[in-house]
């Protein structure tokens, strides 16, 4: 008997993704992206975003059959991002799956797009050890994570009170006049800087700070000291270096993003740390994380970076464990729920 063979919606954001996984191996993941839509604007718009699902869902769909080599009506579960994201955007992909567990009369598994995040890993290294702490950067989240069972036993221990790291990357780059996304101009400028060219602030890591936040990140005083540090330049009439406040900045947020993550890690005797979302393609980030990994004794799992930018594949693959767990499906009538917490993992 073959490992069930699971498909994947996801449209909690700008990518619409559609991904076949069988167990715990991927068979097809196809994304169409609305990012270039969004570029004029600085950021995601959200109705641009919703619009564009509508379009891009049944040509994604057709060419993920195409590519795993399978028909709807071989699926024997659906999984579909539940939540969190963009309530329009979720909509479309929550509509879609439910119209096709519907049609093809199978179990509906409303998933966490977080979860989903860490999960992507297992793609590409096998079973999560449990627990596993996670880190998730992107530029709609930043979070610390201990995974105790991908599938039903997800706490945060920590999210930014402010901006996401990949916002952050997104905001630096408008003032430096970079095109958006941000974070991949930052990474190209910052290769010819000097990181230690301008001491940026490490917002919520004053004794006083962890007190309250320990686990948690705040990206928003470092993007407000970027913008004066630059400004007091133009003003003064002088050429803006590019590259050393973009390595500077690069720097600041990979060092606290790490340095939380690694403490986490010691604070709960957890030896195995995972790292996701899109600003994991910062190759600084990288490189920090396995240089304190390393130093503290930690395993460092970083899946592909395609796996690591939001796709069908990573909620497949959350839908996958859950199958393979027995969990009950969600009810045909889920939610898509834009504030869904990350401890829940499954729509009910
Ligand atoms: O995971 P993702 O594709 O979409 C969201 O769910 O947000 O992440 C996109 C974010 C953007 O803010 C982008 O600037 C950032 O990831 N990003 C990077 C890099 N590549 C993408 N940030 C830093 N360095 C990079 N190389
Ligand atoms: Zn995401």
């Amino acid at each position: 008997m073959p490992e069930p063979l699971i498909l994947g919606v996801e449209s909690s954001c700008d990518e619409t993704g559609v991904a076949f996984v069988r167990g715990n191996t991927l068979l097809a993941d196809v994304v169409a992206s609305s990012v270039d839509q969004h570029a004029r604007f600085g950021g995601v718009v959200p109705e641009v975003a919703s619009r564009a699902h509508l379009e891009a869902l049944l040509p994604t769909i057709k060419r993920s059959c195409e590519e795993a080599g399978h028909r709807l009506s071989d699926v024997d579960a659906i999984a579909v991002t539940s939540g969190p994201g963009l309530a329009g955007a979720l909509m479309v992909g929550v509509a879609a799956a439910k119209a096709l567990a519907w049609a093809l009369d199978k179990p509906l598994y409303g998933v966490n797009h977080l979860a989903a995040h860490v999960c992507a890993d297992v793609l590409d290294h096998g079973p999560l050890p449990e627990p596993t702490a996670a880190l998730l950067v992107s530029g709609g989240h930043t979070n610390l994570l201990m995974v105790r069972d991908i599938a039903s036993d997800v706490e945060e221990l920590g999210g930014t009170i402010d901006d996401a790291a990949g916002e952050a990357f997104d905001k630096v780059a408008r003032v430096l006049e970079l095109p958006y996304p941000g974070g991949p101009h930052i990474e190209a400028a910052a290769a010819s800087g000097d990181p230690a060219a301008i001491r940026f602030p490490r917002g919520l890591t004053s004794r006083k700070d962890l007190e309250r936040h320990r686990f948690d990140y705040s990206f928003s005083g470092l993007k407000t000291a970027v913008v004066r540090w630059v400004q007091e330049r133009q003003n003064a009439g002088e050429t803006v270096p590019v590259a050393d406040v973009a390595a500077s900045f690069n720097e600041a947020v990979a060092d606290v993003l790490t340095r939380k993550a690694i403490d986490a890690c010691q604070e709960y005797g957890v030896s195995d740390l995972q790292i996701g979302g899109g600003v994991t393609a910062n190759s600084r980030l990288r490189a920090m994380a396995q240089e304190r990994c390393d130093a503290a004794g930690i395993s460092l799992r970083v899946p592909r970076v395609r796996l690591c930018t939001d796709n069908g594949a990573m909620v497949a693959a959350l839908g996958s464990q859950m199958v393979q767990r027995g969990l009950a499906p969600s009810s045909l009538d889920l939610p898509a729920d834009s504030s869904m917490p990350v401890s829940q993992t499954k729509a009910s």
